[in-house]
């Protein structure tokens, strides 16, 4: 707790991030992770796997960039670092972990932008990359816009988590360069006999098509957000994007 209020207040971040929630939330999830490492593990394996397919077979590797870096936890930054001659780690909040981290390379940069107020960053930023990462980034984008609305007991626009998650597939489309989408897609809660006793659509109703990879990622074992219950997360990933094959959602 009182790491988490220290890290609050020692991690650089614009004003604007820190009112909006942006590095409460990036705190939040950065302790999360040190407490679950063990049960992230397979899941930050696999997330690094698909990243490192999508980087390895291309015929140009100048720019990769990393949307959603933030803590680095799925992120294989020292083999993206020696594949490609730059690499841009995009994220509304870098944690000093993943400053660290970077600081490691001499061709790492980071770039501190809101995906989702900043209209065409997608496209600025990643317009020439050959490698676009999307690393679980999708399903957290409406969080803190939809928050906003509930803090100030405002009524959710209509269809505004869908809007914002067809909007990241959209400018994700408009890339010339190759596309790595991973992103969770649904949540279910299980007891202790593996039943399920509640799910969620991450994706506020936007289906993606079957993937070519897919996988749980045990977002919260038990203990973790309840005694009894446990959160497992459907990951999804399309370690080429624009290959994606238009079928029934899986
Ligand atoms: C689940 S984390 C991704 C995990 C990360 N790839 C890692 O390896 O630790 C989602 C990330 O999305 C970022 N994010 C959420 N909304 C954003 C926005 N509007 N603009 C930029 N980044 C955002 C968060 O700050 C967080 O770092």
């Amino acid at each position: 707790m009182l790491l988490d209020l220290a890290l609050y207040l020692v991690t650089p971040a614009p004003w604007r991030h820190r009112r909006l929630g942006y590095v409460r939330e990036s705190i939040l999830l950065t302790s999360r992770a040190r407490r679950c490492r063990r049960a992230w593990a397979p899941h930050c394996a696999a997330a690094r796997a698909a990243m490192l397919a999508a980087a390895t077979d291309l015929p140009r590797r100048e720019t990769v960039v990393v949307l959603g870096s933030g803590g680095l936890a799925d992120v294989p930054l020292a083999e993206l670092s020696a594949l490609f001659r730059s690499v841009v780690l995009a994220d509304a909040v870098h944690p000093l972990g993943a400053r660290l981290a970077a600081r490691r390379h001499g061709n790492v940069r980071l770039v501190t932008v809101d995906l989702v107020a900043e209209a065409g960053a997608v496209g600025a930023l990643c317009g020439s990359a050959d490698l676009t990462i999307s690393a679980n980034l999708l399903s957290q984008l409406p969080i803190v816009p939809l928050d906003r609305y509930e803090a100030r007991h405002q009524p959710v626009p209509e269809g505004l988590g869908r809007h914002i998650v067809a909007a990241h597939l959209a400018a994700l489309d408009g890339l010339p360069g190759r596309v790595c989408l991973i992103t969770d897609v649904a949540q279910r809660e299980e007891d202790r006999l593996g039943r399920i006793t509640d799910s969620l659509d991450l994706l506020h109703g936007v289906t993606l098509p079957a993937p070519p990879r897919a996988w749980d990622w045990e977002i919260a074992p038990f203990g973790e957000a309840e005694a009894e219950r446990r959160l497992i997360h459907r990951v999804h990933a399309y370690p080429d994007w624009a290959a994606r094959r238009p079928s029934s959602p899986a």
